[in-house]
């Protein structure tokens, strides 16, 4: 399996379209989800402690992500009898971080034929050629892919960075800018460089009020909702 390609789609690609059974339904996807972000995600197993740990951390984001304008969608290679079960098990009897008695209102697809985990390089046979790895793929409301993590099977995912990658993801898109190393909501944006020569001197020369900037290319400010803010 060393030298087998595995097919991944990209940032910027058309979110690729599959149909599939899941724990909420048959579902159309993208197409179901039009208007909203998604984060489709993928597991390796049902019934395995990493995976639990990280469903109960999904069900406790869920909610805030639909305030967020966003669907989750759960993915792995089990059946839905399989997830139906482990969801209701997780429900009943795992508590972690202090979370317990989760709900599951999200679909989880139950990828028995790996068509959607292979077009979506979900198996990557290296680490695995019978379960998916840890994917989330964030797709925007057009069913465009913004941005892709992956982990290997052993690592659970970290839930802050999700949130912040879709709330990242949101603020560019608003406010047409770029963020900084660990930029979370509240803290300043990067403002957009000079793109000529002379719009660099002008910005040595008299720096626009607003801006904090370190050289001509490297410049700071608050969004418009933290102006006044300290
Ligand atoms: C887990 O979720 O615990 C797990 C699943 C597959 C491989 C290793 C760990």
């Amino acid at each position: 399996m060393e030298n087998e390609m595995t097919s991944m789609p990209r940032i910027g690609d058309k979110a690729p379209e599959f149909e599939a059974v899941t724990t909420q339904g048959k579902i159309d996807f993208p197409g179901d989800f039009k208007g909203k972000w998604v984060i489709l995600f993928s597991h390796p197993s049902d019934f395995t402690p990493v995976c639990t740990s990280e469903f109960v951390m999904f069900a406790h984001l869920s909610e805030e992500l639909a305030a967020m304008n966003c669907q989750l969608v759960g993915l792995s290679v089990d059946g839905v009898a399989s997830h139906i079960a482990w969801l209701r098990t997780i429900h009943e009897n795992i508590e972690f971080n202090g979370l317990k008695n989760m709900e599951f209102t999200f679909p989880l697809i139950a990828d028995v034929k790996m068509e959607a985990a292979q077009k979506y390089g979900m198996i990557q046979p290296n680490e695995s050629t019978t379960t998916a790895v840890r994917a989330v793929f964030f797709i925007d409301p057009e069913g465009i892919i913004r941005a892709i993590i992956y982990y290997p099977l052993s690592l659970g995912r970290n839930f802050d960075e999700i949130k912040r990658v879709l709330q990242g993801l949101q603020t560019i898109d608003k406010h047409h800018v770029s963020l900084p190393a660990d930029w979370r909501p509240g803290k300043e944006v990067i403002a957009p460089p000079p793109a000529t020569y002379q719009q660099a001197k002008e910005r040595t020369e008299h720096p626009e009020e607003g801006l904090v900037c370190s050289d001509w290319f490297f410049c700071l400010k608050k969004l418009p909702e933290q102006e006044g803010k300290a």
